[in-house]
Parts: structure tokens; sequence; C-alpha cells
């Protein structure tokens, strides 16, 4: 198999997209240093060449909550991924089922639970956000249970959504009205294989899971426009207690970024954190998830499942996470840019290529298994 890396990836969704996803996908929060943090802390972590130690039999499988999966990495919740491929979400999700990888759907999918569901058939995971409409909150929940998703990951970074220039420059967010429709659409023309291929054959683009509430609008601006409004900013850890009583499976909280934090998610009762900055899409100037990530593993890796993303974008990125600190590690970009780039065959594509950087990056370091990776492969 021919190899491909994140980079190639990039530049095939930056050809293949209308200028406002890519830069939506691409961009993060005020001027991007905690964006270009989480890559640039991950390189900075030196790994240790092992030699003579018998790789012969390298096998990266893992288990999370007590399912075996072929590597230690799940596919990141991403807002509106049905827009980067026709029908993405389900595109992406039946990819990482033949690769023996968890997919994550969010709330804001443009494909619903039961759309992805029907193309997987096997239990998926699915993310939360907390809406002020607590009655729409449980339905959710309800619903991800009746799909029979196999974990809940509770986003809690997003409070606030954070502020992204680049979605303003490109048009997306804050252009109301008719004007905005028709610079996207003037973007989209720009690009007419996805015109035809995503933007005509891929309808319809409203949030599968949203229906009830979102009725009555119909363009992404007006979409982007009620979650700011509707986000629930008085969300508190006082109302985990009701999650958890409604959610029978493994309960993640994704957004964690402090040990005191970690240990009160633990303390409620939690299986799991996800140490995260959403991709550096939330609180710029907030720390890099490599950073944040031992403190937190050292914390609580005691009591629950630590997992971490951001920046992630090779196997070798996988092998750093791991070392650090977490059981398993989601990526985001990394599978937002292969969409884009090949439909389902790209995210395919993308997760071989993981797995074979992750073989590579294993045998010389020295490991055979996962378990094996731990703080002694950094220098
Ligand atoms: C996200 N992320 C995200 N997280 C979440 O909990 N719900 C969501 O709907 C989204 N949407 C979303 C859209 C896009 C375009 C991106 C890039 C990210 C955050 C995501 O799950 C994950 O935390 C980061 O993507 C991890 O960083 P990397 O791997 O992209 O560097």
């Amino acid at each position: 198999m021919r190899s491909f890396a994140a980079v190639d990836f990039r530049r095939e969704a930056k050809r293949r997209l209308p200028h406002f996803l890519f830069d939506y996908v691409d961009g993060g929060a005020g001027d991007e240093r905690t964006l270009d943090a989480n890559v640039a802390d991950l390189a900075k972590i030196v790994l240790r060449q092992r030699v003579l130690r018998d790789v012969s039999a390298l096998d990266p499988k893992t288990s999370l909550f007590g399912v075996e999966q072929s590597l230690p990495v799940v596919m990141a919740p991403i807002g509106i991924g049905g827009l980067l491929g026709r029908r993405g979400e389900a595109q992406a999700a039946r990819a990482a089922l033949a690769a023996g990888v968890p997919f994550c759907l969010s709330t804001m999918s443009i494909c619903g639970l039961g759309e992805v569901k029907a193309v997987h058939g096997a239990p998926f995971w699915f993310q939360l956000y907390v809406m002020r409409d607590r009655a729409f909150m449980r339905e959710l929940i309800a619903r991800a249970a009746e799909m029979g998703c196999s974990a809940l990951v509770f986003t809690v970074d997003m409070a606030v959504p954070g502020i992204r220039y680049r979605d303003y420059r490109s048009g997306l967010t804050n252009a109301p009205g008719l004007g905005g429709s028709l610079r996207r659409l003037g973007q989209a023309l720009a690009h007419p294989g996805w015109a035809w291929d995503v933007g005509l054959h891929g309808r319809p683009h409203s949030f599968g899971n949203m229906s009830s509430v979102l009725a009555g609008k119909n363009s992404l601006s007006d979409y982007f426009a009620w979650l700011r409004e509707n986000f629930d900013a008085s969300i508190q850890w006082s109302d985990l207690a009701e999650i958890r009583a409604m959610w029978k499976g493994p309960l993640l909280l994704k957004g964690i970024l402090d040990p005191d934090d970690a240990r009160r998610a633990a303390d409620l009762g939690a299986d799991g954190v996800i140490v995260s900055n959403h991709g550096g899409r939330q609180l710029d100037g907030a720390s890099s998830t490599a950073a944040a990530l031992p403190a937190i593993a050292e914390a609580v890796g005691d009591r629950l499942t630590v997992m971490a993303d951001g920046g992630v974008r090779s196997g070798a990125d996988v092998l750093r996470m791991l070392a650090l600190g977490a059981k398993g590690v989601m990526i985001g970009r990394a599978w937002a840019y292969a969409l884009a780039a090949g439909g389902g065959k790209g995210v395919a594509r993308m997760l071989e290529s993981l797995d074979a950087e992750i073989r590579v990056a294993m045998a010389l370091t020295g490991v055979t298994r996962v378990e094996e990776i731990d703080r002694g492969l950094i220098v």
C-alpha cells in the first residue's frame, strides 16, 4: 500500500473544499496559538529509538471500556462533518468500522444517529452538547441509548463557542441572509467537484440530530446563530448527576485540561476523561494537550480511563500521547481532511496509513504491544 501523510490529505482537502469549509476545519480560536501549540508541543516529544529487541510480532490492538479495537485510536466528533463528503459521517463511520476503530458521532452532525446506525450497524460512540432546552438533552441521550451507542462523550469545553475569526472572514458565521448564502454559493461553485458530489447530491444539509429544535431554520448561518444563542452557559458540575443517572454505559468528559477538573470528573462517576482543548478551537491561550496530559494521567489515571486529543497527525504522535499517559487517542482533523480528500475511501486510506505508522513507530521504539508504551519511550 502507498502511505499518505496527514499533510497529503490536508493539501487535497484544501483543493477540493469550498473556502468556508476548509477554513472551518483547519482553523482555531483567536490567534490560533493553542491550535499551533498542540502540534508543536507534541512534535517536541522525542521518542527513544531502541534496537535489537525482536519486534517481529507487532500488535497495535487495545481495549477501551472492555471492547477490543485494532488501534488505540478513536475518531473524534466533528460537527458538520457531513459537509466534508457526501453524507460524510455515514461514510466515515463505515470506514472506521471496517478498520476496527470506534467512531464518535457529534451532536452537530449532518447525518443523524439513525442514518449512521443504518449504515454502520455496530455500536458507535455519541458526543453530547447540552443546550438550554434540557428536554432536548434528555431526548438526545435517550436516542443514543436506543441506537445502541457504546459510549457517551459529554463535551464540557463549550460553555460558550470560541471566537474563530477565520469563520467570520470566510462567511461561514456572521454572514446572515441572502448575502451570506450567495457568498458561500460562490465559493462552492468554484469547487465544482464538491458542489456536484456533496452540495447537490449530499442533501439535506440540516443537522440530523437537531430537527426537533431547528425547524424553520434553513441555512448554515441560521444554524450557527441558533447555536450561539442556545448553548447552555449555565451548565455546571451538579448537572452531571442527571446525565450519569440517565446513561448506563461508559460516560466520558471531553475537554478536560486541568487535574482538579479531572479529579472532580472521577469523583462524580465519569468512566473517562478526554484531555482536550477542542483542537485549539475554544480558549486560545489554553495549554496544549501534550503539556497538560501527564499531570492529568498522574492525578486520575488509576481511577478512570484517560484519553487525549489535539495535534495528532501521525502514528508517532499516537505513540507520543500514549507515552505521556493516554490509554487511547482521538483524531479530529486527521480524519476530517481525509474525508474531504477522498470520501470514505480517503478515511480508509488514512486509517491504513496510521496503522502502518503506528507499527513502524512501535517496532523502532522496541515495543510490540500497546500496554508496553509508557514514559520510558520518551527521551
Ligand atoms: C471539532 N471538535 C468537536 N468536538 C466535539 O466534541 N463536538 C463537535 O461537534 C466538534 N466539532 C469539531 C469540528 C471540527 C471541524 C474540528 C476540527 C473539531 C473537536 C474534536 O472532536 C477534537 O477534539 C479535535 O479535533 C482534536 O484536535 P485535532 O485532532 O483536530 O488536532
